[in-house]
């Protein structure tokens, strides 16, 4: 008994203390920025028209300031509501910031990728721009962008479940044009549960970190231990392909090093991204479910809780820090 206390100690032990958080500190599929002109810190989420946050620092006291879209986008999918908008992904390039986002409906491959700008992030001030044409295919579902420029060229990352994770070039931010997209990972187990793709570069290497696992639905019961939402990585040098993990298996056969898994209150910490602090350089943000939420049988959405940590590279590897 003692033994398999000490052990479960042990693992709890295992991941630094996330960074504090005041004021409001809900999100889901959190993207975040910091606003070139005054240094404000914004964190978008899923949530009807994306709901918008904002603080002086990545500790709060943090404000829900409303909707980016609140009259929803402009793509029409069949069954979804258009104030129902998914995992934003914010960047800043040239005096304007884009937000790609989702329309989608839940488990299935009726999802389109829509890209909104604005030049002060402000509720309210984003123009939408709809689809960025994106092809269907039945190998991929087109959720969960993730912008990112590679020598000069514009790439999206995405895709969730079916083939899992893919990357196109952009014609450009607005548009695909007649790119083809590729798979960049994939995970071979059950139904291939991973997605949430975000790509980071740092030193000589590009670094995707991704989802695995079950998202949410979390009950008491559900899902079976160690099922849920964890953060892995694996790094390329040319960031367009060959993807491996710490231990070299390639990301495209099932690799992908752990970088945080559920530990104390965190519950199936995921929706990751890094922001690129102005104090404390690299950041990793995520969501998280609270643990003492599913214990009580879930909450819905509501149950979701903003985390963040600092990173250490000295590995090579991104390791969460306590800040
Ligand atoms: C879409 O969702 C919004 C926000 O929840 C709601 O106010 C609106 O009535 C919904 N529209 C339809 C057509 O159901
Ligand atoms: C791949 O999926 C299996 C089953 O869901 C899971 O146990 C494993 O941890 C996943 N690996 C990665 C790298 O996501």
């Amino acid at each position: 008994m003692l033994g398999l206390f000490s052990f479960f100690v042990a693992l709890a032990a295992a991941y630094p203390a996330r960074g504090p958080c005041s004021g409001n500190c809900w999100t889901h599929d959190p993207s975040m920025i910091q606003r070139e002109s005054d240094g404000t810190y914004f964190r978008f989420s899923t949530g009807t028209g994306v709901n918008t946050m904002t603080s002086s620092s990545l500790k709060g006291p943090w404000t829900n300031v409303g909707a980016a879209l609140p009259g929803g986008s402009k793509i029409t999918l069949s069954g979804v509501n258009s104030t129902d908008i998914w995992a934003p992904d914010v960047h800043y390039s040239d005096g304007t910031y884009y937000m790609y986002y989702v329309l989608s409906e839940l488990g299935t491959q009726n999802s389109e990728i829509g890209v909104a700008t604005s030049t002060t992030m402000e509720p309210g001030s984003w123009t939408d721009h709809g689809i960025i044409g994106l092809p269907a295919n039945t190998d991929y579902n087109r959720i969960d962008p993730n912008w990112i420029n590679i020598g000069g060229t514009q790439y999206l990352q995405f895709g969730s479940y079916w083939q899992d994770l893919y990357q196109v070039k952009l014609e450009s931010a607005l548009e695909v044009g007649s790119n083809t997209p590729y798979q960049i990972a994939y995970n071979a187990s059950l139904n291939h549960r991973i997605e949430a793709s975000f790509l980071f570069e740092y030193n000589d290497y590009y670094y995707l970190f991704f989802s695995s696992g079950i998202a949410g639905s979390y009950t008491a019961t559900y899902p079976a231990q160690g099922g849920e939402y964890s953060i892995r990585v694996c790094r390329s040098s040319t960031g367009t392909g060959d993807f491996v993990d710490k231990d070299g298996t390639a990301c495209v056969n099932s690799g992908g090093t752990m970088v945080l898994a559920s530990h104390n209150q965190v519950y199936g910490p995921g929706g990751q991204g890094i922001i690129q602090d102005s104090d404390l350089g690299p950041v990793l943000f995520y969501h998280f479910y609270l643990y003492s939420e599913k214990e009580a049988g879930g909450d819905g959405n509501a149950g979701y809780r903003y985390g963040w940590n600092e990173i250490g590279w000295e590995t090579g590897w991104p390791v969460v820090k306590a800040t």
